[in-house]
């Protein structure tokens, strides 16, 4: 195994920390299996035993309502390793195996085994993750003694407030389909995507153009570098952020309409958060935030990257539902998701064509790679986040930085 840590300069990162099938396993092994990963929403399970397919890195788990409350477990049978539950998702009151009838509760521990002289014991439950949420958002890990889900999100914490505070009654709902996108590219490339408005004038000219607001989204080929008011910001932990807001000058335009057309919904998001911050809330939209090391909020969008293998990630993409809310305009988020991230859409087709083959690229020819747009003119808050222009390497470099102590720890057993 390589030194990781003379793999990450200050401005520059090494092309093997894509590309290296054992630097991919390690990442499994730490970020995925000692931190806190995103697993879905409560929404999607509502009632007891409803329950999703996920994975936290490799590891297929389920997200499962109990009679206590969600778990995460293991979707692989303790006896022999078979799958638990095939479907996507389904309800199940208890997780009975197919192969030789082992019964499981949703909180993992074995209740039965037929024809067996043997008691079930702990020994014999299923792997289980610690859980926990934020506003519906439900993480969970595999560190028996991780640090409180809130220090983990930190300042991005603001961002999962900022997505219910769209919604009149304060609440979130996930009940559209999850569109999938398989990228044949790292991780990582993804999650560096996500605040990279670098490439925003590059890769989506044709989309910037398409919707007529090729400065608003920062063209800086058209020489608008300077008028450009939208940041980027390194929010610790991992967590980064594109923030278009300042760019957008009349309420709900993030959604290409102005509040005109949602009266009612004004005067609810008024009655509220009061006048001024109701019309902040909506003048702005919700940043892009990515949350290390596998959410992305963008806008009005949920994305979820999933690694299959060092050069495979599934991005996984669905619409917020913003409960209270006018019908009409959740379709019409509904509707920007799928133009914006779904595979035949603009952005993430053509994100993915260039990560595909900046994947190959690196795969085949080892490189140091440079990250040090912008260091000389970003700004630290007293609170600790760094900010800067939009085009700005800052989320970069932030990533990097946490990716190398993420990496550096030493890996603990799992729960
Ligand atoms: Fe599940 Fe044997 S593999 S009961």
């Amino acid at each position: 195994m390589k030194d990781i840590a003379s793999l990450i300069r200050d401005a520059s990162v090494h092309s093997s920390l894509y590309a290296d099938p054992a630097i991919f396993d390690r990442e499994m092994e730490t970020i995925f299996g000692q931190g806190w990963v995103y697993v879905g929403h409560a929404s999607e399970i509502p009632r007891r035993g409803d329950y999703v397919r996920r994975t936290m890195g490799l590891e297929p788990v389920l997200l499962i309502r109990g009679a206590d409350g969600i778990h995460v477990v293991a979707n692989r049978c303790a006896h022999r390793g078979n799958l638990l539950c095939q479907p996507e998702r389904g309800n199940r009151r208890t997780l009975a195996c197919q192969y030789h009838g082992w019964i499981f509760s949703p909180d993992g521990a074995l209740l039965d085994m037929p024809l067996s002289s043997i008691e079930p014991d702990e020994s014999l439950h299923l792997k289980r993750a610690r859980v926990d949420s934020y506003n519906g958002f439900v993480f969970a890990t595999f560190n028996p003694s991780p640090i409180p889900l809130l220090e983990h999100l930190g300042h991005a914490a603001r961002a999962l407030d900022r997505q219910v505070n769209l919604s009149p009654e304060g609440e979130i709902e996930l009940r559209g389909p999850w569109i999938k996108h398989l990228f044949r590219a790292n991780w990582k490339m993804l999650s560096e995507n996500e605040a990279d408005g670098y490439h925003v004038g590059f890769v989506h000219d044709s989309f910037t153009k398409s919707v007529g607001t090729p400065g608003k989204y920062g063209n800086i080929l058209s020489g608008e570098e300077d008028r450009i008011t939208a940041v980027v910001r390194y929010l610790g932990n991992g967590h980064t952020e594109l923030d278009y807001g300042p760019t957008y000058d009349r309420p709900m335009t993030w959604l290409g309409v102005d509040e005109t057309r949602y009266p009612d919904y004004t005067r609810d998001m008024v009655g509220r958060h009061g006048e001024s911050a109701a019309r902040e809330i909506m003048r702005a939209g919700p940043p892009h935030t990515f949350i290390f090391p596998n959410l992305f909020l963008a806008e009005t969008c949920l994305v979820m990257i999933q690694p299959l293998g060092v050069g495979e990630t599934v991005n996984w993409h669905t619409p917020l539902y913003l409960k209270g809310a006018p019908e009409e305009l959740n379709r019409r988020i509904m509707r920007q998701g799928e133009v914006a991230l779904g595979p035949s859409s603009f952005l993430t087709a053509d994100d993915a064509i260039i990560a595909e083959r900046q994947w190959r690229a690196l795969k085949g020819s080892p490189a140091w790679l440079d990250l040090s747009r912008g260091q000389s003119r970003e700004t630290t808050t007293d609170g600790g986040v760094v900010v800067s222009h939009y085009t700005d390497e800052t989320p970069n470099r932030g990533f990097w930085r946490c990716y190398r102590d993420t990496m550096a720890q030493t890996a603990q057993p799992t729960l």
